[in-house]
C-alpha cells in the first residue's frame, strides 16, 4: 500500500480513537499508542531509510503534518476530557451549606463534681483554702488522733475496711484535719474534699462516697461562728431563705458536738414527704473542736479554739436534686446523667 495512503488512514483512525476515549487516562494511553516513542507515527520514522530517495522529503514531511496533526488533536481532546471531568468531580463534592449540621454529643458534668465545685466555691469564698488528705490512711489519723482510740466505741460509728493492722481505706476525711494541724499553726480555714469508705450498702449508703471537711481553727471561734456559716451555706446551697438549727450529737473529735439540720427546701419547713413531715433534713455533723485533738496537735487549747464540720457530697446531691437512691449516682447510666447537662 502507498505510504502516504497508509498515513493518512493512521490520521483517520488516530482522530476516531481520540473522540471515543471516555475519560483522559484511557486517552493518554491512546495517545501513547500513536505518538509514544514506539508509537505508530514514530514507526513511520523509522521506515524512513526504507523509501525511495525522491519520496524521502514529501514523506518525511507528510509524516511531521500528521504528527504536529495528531498532537493538536490530542491536546483538544484532552482539555475537553479534563474539563468534564473537574466539572464532574466539583459537582460530587459540592456541600450544601444549608442542610442541618451533625450534632455532636456533649458531655455533662457528674452531679457529684457539680456539687462539689460549688461547695468549694461558697467555702473559698468565705476564705478557706483546700487541702486534700491521703486515701489510704493510717488507724492514727483516721481513729486516734482524732480522739478515738483503739477500743474506742465509736468506732463502731463507722464500719471500716482496714488493709492491716495499720492502714485502712479513710471512713472520714476528718483524717485530713490531724495532717493539716501538725503541719501548719492557727489561724487555719480549711476545706477538705475527697472519697471515702464504709462497708455499708443500701439505698441511702454506698461503700464509697464523697465528703467535704471544713476546719477553722483560731482565738476566739465559738459555736456562733459555725452557725452563722452554716446559714450563709445553706443560703446559697438550697435557698434563699433557708435556714439551719443545730442539734446536740456526739463525735469523739468534737465537743459540744452537733448535727445540722437545714429546712427543706422543697415544702418551706412545712413538712412533706422529702424531710418525714418535720420541715428539716439533716445535711452534716459539726462541732467545736475536742481540746484533745488540738493537742494531739501540738495547739495550745487554752489559747485555741475551733470547729468542724463534716457533710456528705452525695447526700447533698440527693437532696438539692431530688435523688432518692445513692446507687443511681454510681451506676453511670447516661439518662440520668444528661438530666444534669447545664443548658447553654
Ligand atoms: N467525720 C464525721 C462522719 O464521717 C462527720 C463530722 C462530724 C466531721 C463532726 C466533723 C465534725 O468535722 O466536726 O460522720
Amino acid at each position: 500500500m502507498d505510504d502516504e495512503k497508509e498515513l493518512d488512514d493512521v490520521l483517520k483512525e488516530a482522530i476516531k480513537e481520540a473522540e471515543e476515549a471516555e475519560n483522559s487516562r484511557v486517552l493518554y494511553e491512546k495517545k501513547m499508542r500513536f505518538l509514544g516513542r514506539m508509537g505508530i507515527v514514530m514507526n513511520f520514522m523509522k521506515r524512513m531509510k526504507d523509501v525511495p530517495p525522491e519520496k524521502r522529503p514529501s514523506f518525511g514531511k507528510k509524516v511531521n503534518a500528521i504528527r504536529d496533526r495528531l498532537e493538536e488533536a490530542f491536546a483538544a481532546f484532552e482539555e475537553r476530557l479534563k474539563k468534564r471531568e473537574l466539572e464532574n468531580k466539583i459537582a460530587e463534592e459540592n456541600v450544601d451549606v444549608t442542610m442541618p449540621g451533625k450534632r455532636r454529643k456533649a458531655g455533662a458534668l457528674h452531679p457529684v463534681s457539680l456539687v462539689k465545685a460549688e461547695l468549694i466555691d461558697i467555702f473559698a469564698g468565705m476564705g478557706f483554702e483546700i487541702f486534700e488528705g491521703p486515701e489510704i490512711e493510717t488507724d492514727y489519723y483516721n481513729f486516734t488522733a482524732l480522739n478515738t482510740p483503739e477500743d474506742h466505741p465509736a468506732r463502731d460509728m463507722q464500719d471500716t475496711f482496714y488493709l492491716n493492722d495499720k492502714f485502712l481505706l479513710r471512713t472520714q476525711t476528718s483524717a485530713g484535719q490531724i495532717r493539716l494541724m501538725e503541719k501548719k499553726s492557727p489561724p487555719i480555714k480549711m476545706l477538705s474534699p475527697g472519697r471515702v469508705f464504709r462497708s455499708d450498702d443500701d439505698a441511702t449508703h454506698s461503700p464509697m462516697f464523697h465528703q467535704m471537711e471544713g476546719l477553722v481553727v483560731d482565738e476566739h471561734i465559738t459555736l456562733c461562728d459555725l452557725k452563722g456559716m452554716l446559714d450563709e451555706f445553706a443560703r446559697v446551697m438550697f435557698s434563699e431563705t433557708s435556714k439551719t438549727r443545730l442539734r446536740p450529737s456526739y463525735f469523739p473529735f468534737t465537743e459540744p458536738s452537733v448535727e445540722v439540720d437545714v429546712s427543706c427546701a422543697a415544702c418551706g419547713g412545712k413538712g412533706c414527704s422529702l424531710c418525714k413531715g418535720t420541715g428539716w433534713i439533716e445535711v452534716l455533723g459539726a462541732g467545736m473542736v475536742n481540746r484533745r485533738v488540738l493537742e494531739n496537735c501540738g495547739i495550745d487549747p487554752d489559747r485555741y479554739t475551733g470547729f468542724a464540720f463534716g457533710m456528705g457530697v452525695e447526700r447533698i446531691a440527693m437532696l438539692k436534686y431530688g435523688i432518692n437512691n445513692i446507687k443511681l449516682l454510681t451506676e453511670n447510666d447516661v439518662r440520668f446523667l444528661g438530666q444534669f447537662k447545664e443548658e447553654n
